[in-house]
């Protein structure tokens, strides 16, 4: 057997989990999310639910990842032979499988946006008509499909180079640039005349939204997405760091710049809904149909601005793309035997074709509703209300109560410390407290 791919450096792995964790959810649901749900009072909680559950089941994935040098179902199985605590392993590759058929899909819009202003033909669509555009655009029966699979392709070219030479180096270009675009893009948005009230949206609370228990659940499940939690992400990530590494200042590390670029993500996009008059709330399509009009606004320096955002969108959701498809490539890896370009092929192919149905149910042929939801709702809400949070409670639980405490401990570098203690009791009872409550109120709620 060969020996196991390993990042080149600790910087190099806390980019790539920086690359997965910064994606659509910081840019396109976090600001559609923090629009629904009143704004400064959402964020609050949702900074709350970064520190007080993300942050130690973030740890915890490290930790399982790092010990068990394998993908996620193997890392389990290594630490704990013949257990069940497995089927967290399991769940988790699952829903990275049924994230990415969907996200896909979504990011191939992005990239239509991207490729519409690069040509001018967005530019050419007459304001008030971005709705019609957009609509036209993913009801369509090939567009969307186009657009997903070439973001695919570029998913799969990236994991099919491995760990150093595709994903790490990948990373190391994309997250500078994102980080430049953002403050370019923020930057501007300070300046609008807007730009007052855009920050009191996000930065005065409206205390009411605190007695509101599904403020408190939106904010759970965006801090699983926006971390990359529960769909093992970062236990595969973290199972190709060396046995020296510390990991929670990389974990710190990770939380930290995640919550940035979705506080600057919130900075660069209110002040723009404010200064014309858009809708906060305006859900989902806030980026494809509101900023678009607003774009259309500012005349020559939309173009700039639009292909700038879009952009900046596509990389995000690229960097995370890759992380996801690396759980199922790592697992068929070692389950089959495959090398990893026939596993990044192959299973790049399958989740692209099971995305199809997800691509053509937004008004093209598959639009028909299960259960009341469209086959890409309904793929979105069993990850994000049921699987995701199940996969990340199952890890806490395995963490804190499974894996034998001295172990734990020793795997984080947290031995005898205070920090070791209360992150032990967070990921005992704080967190799988606050993920069950949010589970059985997205289960009965
Ligand atoms: N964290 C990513 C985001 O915020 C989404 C994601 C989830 C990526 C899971 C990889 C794994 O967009
Ligand atoms: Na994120």
């Amino acid at each position: 057997m060969e020996t196991r791919e390993q990042w080149a450096s600790k910087m190099g792995f806390i980019l790539a989990a920086v690359g997965s964790a910064v994606g659509l959810g910081n840019i396109w649901r976090f600001s559609y999310v923090t629009g629904e749900s009143g704004g400064a009072a959402f964020l609050i909680i949702y900074v709350l639910c970064i520190f007080l559950v993300g942050l130690p089941v973030l740890l915890a994935e490290f930790s399982v990842g790092r010990r068990g040098q394998s993908d996620v179902i193997g890392s389990f199985n290594n630490i704990a032979p013949g257990k069940p605590w497995v089927l967290g392993g399991i769940i988790g590759v699952l829903t990275s499988f049924l994230i990415l058929s969907f996200y896909g899909v979504i990011a191939g819009w992005v990239v239509f946006f991207l490729f519409s202003y690069l040509t001018g033909s967005a530019q050419a669509v007459a304001g008030g008509e971005y709705a019609d555009f957009f609509v036209n655009f993913i009801g369509g029966a090939a567009g969307p499909v186009i657009w997903q699979v070439i973001f695919m392709a570029a998913v799969v070219a990236i994991v099919y180079f491995g760990i150093k030479k595709g994903i790490e180096l990948s990373n190391k270009i994309f997250m500078p640039l994102l980080a430049l675009i953002i403050l370019i893009l923020a930057g501007y948005a300070l300046t609008l005349d807007g730009a007052g009230e855009g920050l009191s949206f996000l930065f005065t609370p409206d205390w009411s939204a605190f007695g509101d228990a599904s403020v408190y659940a939106a904010a759970v499940g965006q801090a699983f997405f926006t971390l990359s939690l529960g769909m093992g992400a970062m236990i595969a990530y973290s199972s190709y760091l060396p046995k020296n590494t510390k990991l929670p200042s990389a974990a710190g590390t990770v939380v930290t710049l995640d919550t940035l670029f979705a506080i600057i993500a919130g900075i660069m996009i209110f002040p723009v809904v404010f200064t014309f008059g858009v809708d906060p709330a305006a859900g989902p399509a806030l980026i494809f149909i509101t900023l678009p009009e607003v774009f259309n606004m500012m005349g020559g320096a939309g173009t700039f601005f639009a292909i700038l955002f879009f952009f900046l969108v596509a990389i995000a959701a690229l960097s995370s793309a890759i992380s996801l498809l690396e759980v199922s490539v790592s697992y068929v890896m070692r389950q089959f035997n495959w090398s990893r370009k026939k596993a990044a092929l192959i299973a790049g192919v399958v989740v692209t074709l099971f995305g199809v149905p997800s691509a053509l149910s937004q008004g093209g042929p598959l639009s028909g509703e299960i259960f009341g939801l469209s086959f890409l709702d309904l793929v979105d809400t069993i990850t994000d209300k049921y699987t995701l949070p199940l996969s990340g409670l199952i890890v806490a639980l395995f963490v804190g109560w499974g894996w034998n405490k001295v172990d734990a401990l020793k795997e984080t570098g947290l031995t005898d410390s205070l920090i070791g203690v209360v992150w032990l009791w967070f990921i005992r009872v704080i967190a799988p407290l606050g993920i069950l409550w949010i589970l059985l109120q997205n289960i009965f709620g």
